[in-house]
């Protein structure tokens, strides 16, 4: 059974045994839930790929609690630097050369020479990190290809029973993964939660853009992901009968993602409201346009996947 554990130090104490143990726990940070596990262990990570039922080339992200503990598994370079001093604890996710002899399990890096750090800004996530100790592997914590968790609920939705604890502090704020950057050069590999044009304006020059699926550097960026159980139409004024609306904006629909078109809003309902779209039985999803801009970047990479032939 998958324990439902409270975001207090007693919660956090179980949760930090059980990864010290191998078993894998599911734990909130302001973009999604990750599924941890010990970033050292092997088997550990392995239960990870099970758990998913993840192709095995995917790399993980880590997580650690600040730049100090990043530094003891990666080797930063000035984009790095200056990227994570203006955006850690936060959305961003930077792949930077892997130490080595930092004990890393290669399942975590698919044999790749890079990894990918992220330092979350959540109490609850800090708090497990401080109470482990050690570096956590986390992808989302949804099965392989379907929607990333935003709430406790979401995590056992999809893996009640496959994992030994959810810590459950309540729904994430971001609600979008984060930005994952490339930083040698500095190169966007995945939008999310932090917009591309806050890092080109904090580095003072655009970033490039390596978005294909099937990138090997990203093997992430599948086609069909983020999927709901009904078909997705995407930037739909007006749906048809048998649709139900996602609506952005000031439309009628039963769920909409933000009434007033605030994109801050849309990213942290678009997760839940697909969730609630598979709850309601909606076989048919149309979705009201969403600017390219911003966090609209992102939202519309997320609803493209959920809307690509399976
Ligand atoms: O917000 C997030 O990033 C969440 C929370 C839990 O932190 N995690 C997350 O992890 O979205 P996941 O596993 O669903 O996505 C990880 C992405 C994948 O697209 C993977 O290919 C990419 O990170 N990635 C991991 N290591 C990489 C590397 N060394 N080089 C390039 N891409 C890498
Ligand atoms: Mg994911």
């Amino acid at each position: 059974m998958t324990l439902r554990l409270a975001p207090d130090p007693a919660g956090l104490t179980v949760a930090a045994d059980l990864l010290r143990a191998g078993d894998l726990v599911a734990f909130p940070t302001e973009t999604v839930y990750g599924l941890g596990a010990d970033a050292c262990n092997d088997t550990a990570v392995a239960g990870i790929y099970a758990a998913k039922g993840r192709p095995s080339f995917n790399p993980l992200i880590v997580h650690v609690p600040d730049i100090a503990t990043a530094r003891r598994y990666v080797v930063f370079n000035d984009v790095a630097e200056q990227l994570a001093a203006a955006f850690w604890p936060g959305a961003l996710t930077l792949v930077l050369p892997l130490r080595r002899d930092a004990g890393i399990s290669k399942l975590v890096t698919a044999g790749l020479s890079t990894l990918a750090v992220r330092v979350p800004d959540h109490p609850v996530g800090q708090g497990l990190l401080a109470a482990f100790d050690g570096p956590v592997a986390a992808p989302s914590a949804n099965i392989s290809g379907r929607i990333s968790p935003t709430t406790a609920a979401h995590v056992i939705a999809g893996l009640d029973g496959k994992i030994a604890a959810v810590v459950d502090g309540g729904a994430c704020t971001v609600g979008l993964e984060s930005t994952i950057v490339a930083c040698d050069p500095a190169t966007l590999l995945r939008a999310g939660g932090i917009p591309a044009e806050a890092l080109s304006s904090c580095l003072g020059h655009a970033l490039a853009l390596d978005l294909t699926p099937q990138n090997p550097q990203a093997p992430g960026q599948l086609a069909s992901h983020y999927a709901p159980v009904g078909t997705v139409r995407l930037n739909v004024t007006a749906p048809a009968p048998h649709e139900t609306l996602l609506g952005f904006g000031p439309v009628d629909a039963p769920l909409n993602l933000s009434p007033a078109g605030d994109l801050i809003e849309a990213a942290a309902n678009l997760f839940d409201m697909l969730h609630q779209l598979d709850a309601m039985g909606a076989a048919a999803i149309a979705v009201s346009p969403i600017p390219q801009a911003g966090l609209g970047v992102a939202i519309n990479d997320r609803l493209r996947r959920a809307a690509a032939p399976r």
